[in-house]
């Protein structure tokens, strides 16, 4: 079974910042990458489509026989890992907004979270405020437009400096002085929002975390692949015509993308 894929999936090109990280940890595991962009954006949609997207989506892996699923995505982590977990066996890994490691690192005391409306009303990140943020202040900004700007890969686009002036600069003005990027795609832009946050401000990305528990869990189960593979496949639902350049710019490779009707 250590020579099958590792699944990965977001609502488009946000997971490729959490690929990159497991590709450069685990060179040799053969990866498998589905973009939903056919139902982009996930963070303004119910908690049913997006549950049923997860379970379609995870389906299809492991169907293609992917021994761990990483939902690269922080929306359908807090909406479905839980009833992903339920329903499938293998090791299925989430992400969530890094609250805590913002916690230990704020100087000021008052950290911002940026992500989707779906991450910050959800249980998940509930819990998280209730467990860390008992004498910090913890701020949060759904970036309600941020993921489609993201996705349309126009990083002059005049629209997408609005927004993030918009949400990053209230942040500071309440005293942040570290921002918890909480949305697998807000990475992909990291130098444009350390632009509008300034050079004083931390930004945290927790991919790196995702992927070494990725790695624990496979070492755990004695499934890690030992030698030299690394097929890299990709798919995605939708239409995005960026998709294929993200990927050749994110991850430096001349991928085969297919599209994938589920
Ligand atoms: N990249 C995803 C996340 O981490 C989903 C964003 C979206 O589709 O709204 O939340």
């Amino acid at each position: 079974m250590n020579n099958h894929p590792i699944g990965i999936f977001d609502s488009g090109i946000g997971g490729l910042s959490i690929f990159g990280q497991i590709s450069y940890l685990l060179p040799n595991e053969n990866l498998i990458y589905v973009g939903d962009t056919a139902f982009l954006p996930y963070g303004t949609k119910s908690r049913d489509l997006i549950q049923d997207r997860a379970h379609k989506i995870c389906s299809y892996l492991l169907s293609k026989h992917c021994k761990a699923i990483v939902v690269a995505c922080n929306t359908a982590t807090s909406v479905a890992i839980q009833k992903l977990r339920a329903n499938f066996s293998v090791p299925i890994i989430g992400i969530e907004p890094a609250v805590k490691p913002a916690t230990q690192q704020t100087r000021s005391r008052v950290i911002g979270i940026l992500a989707t409306e779906g991450t910050l009303e959800g249980e998940k990140f509930a819990t998280l405020k209730q467990r860390f943020g008992n004498d910090i202040t913890i701020l949060h900004q759904p970036c309600t437009g941020l993921v489609e700007m993201i996705e349309a890969g126009d990083l002059n686009d005049k629209k997408l400096h609005e927004l993030l002036k918009i949400f990053v600069l209230p942040l500071l003005e309440c005293g942040a002085d570290t921002l918890v990027l909480g949305c697998t795609h807000f990475p992909l832009i990291k130098p444009l929002i350390a632009y509008y946050a300034g050079p004083k401000v931390t930004i945290l990305d927790p991919s790196i975390p995702v992927a070494n528990e990725l790695k624990r869990q496979l070492e755990l189960k004695s499934l890690l692949l030992k030698e030299e593979s690394g097929m890299y496949t990709f798919f995605q639902t939708g239409t995005n015509e960026q998709f294929e350049k993200f990927i050749c710019k994110e991850l430096g490779l001349e991928p085969i993308l297919y599209s994938l009707n589920i």
